[in-house]
């Protein structure tokens, strides 16, 4: 099992199921709730490195970039502008908590739909921009839609998946996350030759997974779990005839009815998060996630274009050279699906983390060498060389710590805390992103080449924390990390002495 997000629904037992025409439309799904929020990610930077753009809404950065008096490093400095970028992420994650909410009560198919109005409405308030209030106003829609969809999807999709085919599912959602970059990356370049009105282009164009967000969420039934988590038995036990395409359902009804039960005795999940023999999961959990950021992935996703325009690359090259940088990532995650199961999770962690320090190292020196103040463009070859470490820095996050910082959290919380966990999972990703998003421009201003070794920095503690503290989770049923990885983890298992109390009830029975 691999990749994405994975929630809810106990590993390891296989019930009968064929896969129907319901199942396939849930794996459309899956794919517009991760081009959606792909092509949010990749779509910024694109559209804050077109001059038609910069003139309508940031005409100082505008004249701050042709008259070059500043630092190169410093062109695009501007809180205004970083705010275009991370105001999403800024919603999105104060929408988790709502989501947690509606996903539980409303169901997953509402809250998807919840998610797809929110995604049209940022949609048209982003293409039809008249002033920066409306373009920040329908980027604060967008990252609501994000914080709805990125719980509600995936929470969705681990639910109505045969068992068999789930991990599979989980990665074809992070795998849609890089091809929404690659895309917008790809309409960028595409829109950045039709004056003046390209950006519009490029941002109504999230209108499409948008829109098929939405149908999808309209026609789609709502989870079995779902329905029986909101007391309507005959009704889940209906939708689960019919999606496994089999009046033989009662083995696997039952477990979810015991699901449930368990479910309800936890009444304060998120303080259940808090108790001590959830430690382990949930310090990891938030780690991984302040670690994937500080990578320093998104300051190429978002900034790719910006980034080789500070290095002096025409804005035909910067666009075509994130181009480059979005289909390695997509490459590479399909690698990363090929071997997790494979050579396991630590291999890929550590060796990316190797790869990753000395692309940055690298980076760092021939920046620090080759781009002063006020120095003219990078020479043609070591410009070719700058973008060559961007993609083997990129290759390798994309194998690693993109797919694995979602799977290793959804796969270590027990059942109990699974949902709170995911909450608090999207929550702290998005609220890091949201830092990176806003910091980095004026970082690079500041530190100049040296936000490379800043970064390489960060590598070296995660590594470190890895190789110490991340236990193996290849092989092992979700079920069971408790018996088999925790109590036997030389550092996390102090924290496994007391297990089975949940809420102050007594739980002796509660793992399945
Ligand atoms: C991260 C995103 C990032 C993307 C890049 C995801 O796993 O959460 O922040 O932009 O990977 O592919």
């Amino acid at each position: 099992m691999a990749g994405g997000f994975s929630v809810s629904a106990p590993a390891g037992s296989q019930f009968e199921a064929k896969i129907t025409p319901v199942v396939i439309i849930s794996c459309l799904m899956a794919a517009t709730g991760g081009l959606m929020f792909g092509y949010d990610v990749g779509i910024s930077g694109g559209v804050t490195s077109m001059d038609d753009f910069l003139i309508k809404f940031f005409p100082k950065v505008y004249r701050r970039k042709t008259e070059s008096k500043d630092s190169n490093y410093c062109k695009y400095d501007n809180q205004g502008l970083q705010l275009f970028t991370s105001s999403l992420y800024l919603a999105g994650l104060t929408a988790t908590f709502f989501a947690s909410y509606t996903t539980r009560n409303l169901g997953r198919k509402l809250t998807m739909l919840i998610a797809g109005v929110f995604f049209l409405v940022g949609v048209i308030l982003n293409g039809a921009a008249q002033d920066l209030t409306m373009l920040i106003i329908g980027r604060i829609l967008l990252g609501c839609g994000v914080g709805f969809a990125n719980q509600a999807v995936p929470l969705f999709l681990s639910e109505i998946a045969p068992t068999r085919i789930r991990g599979g599912l989980n990665i074809l959602f992070q795998l849609n996350v890089t091809i929404g970059i690659l895309f917008a990356n790809l309409i960028n370049y595409g829109t950045s030759k039709i004056h003046p009105w390209g950006w519009r282009l490029s941002l109504s164009l999230a209108g499409v997974p948008a829109l098929l967000l939405t149908l999808g969420a309209l026609f789609v039934e709502d989870t079995p779990n779902s329905l029986v988590e909101r007391g309507r038995l005959e009704e889940g036990k209906a939708v689960l005839k019919k999606i496994r395409g089999t009046d033989n359902v009662e083995p696997e009804f039952n477990e979810i009815l015991e699901a449930s039960r368990l479910a309800h005795q936890v009444k304060h999940p998120f303080r259940n998060l808090l108790k001590r023999r959830n430690r382990p999961q949930l310090v990891i959990a938030i780690l991984l996630q302040i670690f994937q950021q500080f990578t320093g992935i998104n300051a190429i996703m978002f900034y790719a274009p910006v980034l080789f325009n500070t290095l002096g690359f025409k804005s035909d090259a910067s666009l075509y050279s994130a181009v480059i940088t979005g289909a390695v990532n997509v490459l590479s995650t399909v690698v990363s699906i090929y071997s997790v199961d494979r050579v396991g999770r630590r291999v890929l962690l550590l060796e990316a983390g190797v790869q990753m320090f000395i692309s940055q190292v690298v980076i760092a020196i021939v920046l620090g060498i080759k781009v002063t103040d006020h120095s003219e463009n990078l020479s043609h070859g070591y410009a070719i060389f700058v973008v060559v470490m961007v993609c083997t820095f990129v290759s390798s996050f994309a194998w690693s710590w993109g797919p694995l910082g979602w799977l290793i959290p959804s796969e270590t919380f027990p059942m109990e805390t699974r949902s709170a966990g995911q909450s608090v999972t999207v929550c702290v990703n998005l609220l890091f992103t949201f830092v990176i998003a806003q910091a980095f421009l004026s970082m690079l201003c500041h530190l100049k080449y040296g936000i490379f070794a800043f970064f390489s920095g960060w590598v070296v503690v995660m590594s470190v924390f890895v190789l110490f503290f991340l236990p193996e989770t290849k092989n092992v049923p979700i079920e069971e990390m408790t018996e088999k990885v925790w109590k036997h983890h030389w550092f996390w298992k102090r924290f496994m002495d007391d297990h089975r109390v949940v809420d102050g009830d007594d739980k002796k029975n509660a793992q399945p």
